[in-house]
């Protein structure tokens, strides 16, 4: 028998994180965040001071990086090499290269490969990108997940506002449609609903409301 892959894809803040976190739970599947792969190679294109347009050197990080996911009742620790990266995997200045190294085409190839391999053994929720219109475009369930742009961008303003109550909301909501913008016309793999995925639209709906609305669909 083989694994089954549910795939929730999105812009940035779209809850994907969260739901996919707690849709995993409620169905005793193993959860994965994409992003967070991107974001273990960046770690180690740091420590190895890799220039971003030393291709080659990139890829190699990415095809050496074994990616571990150990869960536990409320949290997952993701583990790089055997490191465990979790607390930085979301620091400035990896965020700062990761969308331009998640943009090269060759490092797609290679995270691609780690992508499928995770799922080989266990059944997985897997957040992303194109998680349901290219790494498995084939899944039984796809989902897409959205949110209006100002409560994205207020999503993720709480956030950051908890760290640094410097922040501005202004500021944050130009960053989030300039990223949107550079997600959904980038060459290589953009942002853009898988066909046949489910679309729902969270802006009105807690993490829980969502996921009720996805088990709906699963259940159906
Ligand atoms: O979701 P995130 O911010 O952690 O993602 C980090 C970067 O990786 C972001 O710039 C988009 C990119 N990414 C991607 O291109 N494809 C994915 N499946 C997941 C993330």
């Amino acid at each position: 028998m083989g694994t089954e892959v549910i795939t929730i894809d999105g812009p940035t803040s779209s809850g994907k994180n969260s739901v996919g976190f707690l849709l995993a739970k409620k169905l005793g599947y193993q959860y994965i965040d994409s992003g967070s792969i991107y974001r273990a190679g960046c770690i180690f294109i740091l420590r190895k001071k890799l220039h971003l347009d030393n291709i080659a050197g990139l890829v190699k990080v990415y095809k050496n990086l074994a990616i571990e996911v150990k869960a536990y009742d409320h949290i997952q620790r993701f583990f790089a090499n055997g490191e465990d990266v979790t607390e930085i995997l979301h620091s400035q200045d990896v965020t700062k290269i990761v969308s331009q190294v998640s943009a090269i085409r060759e490092v797609r190839e290679a995270t691609k490969v780690i992508q499928r391999s995770l799922t080989k053994d266990k059944n997985m929720i897997m957040t992303g990108r194109d998680i349901g219109s290219e790494i498995f475009p084939d899944a039984k369930y796809e989902f897409f997940l959205t949110a209006a742009t100002e409560i994205r961008a207020k999503r993720r303003f709480d956030q950051l506002h908890q760290k640094d109550s410097s922040v501005k909301y202004e500021e944050v909501l130009s960053s989030m449609i300039e990223r949107d913008k550079r997600d959904s016309t980038r060459e290589v793999s953009p942002l853009r609903i898988p066909e046949g995925a489910v679309v729902i639209d969270n802006s009105n709906l807690t993490v829980e409301q969502t996921v009720d609305e996805m088990l709906k669909h699963i259940n159906a």
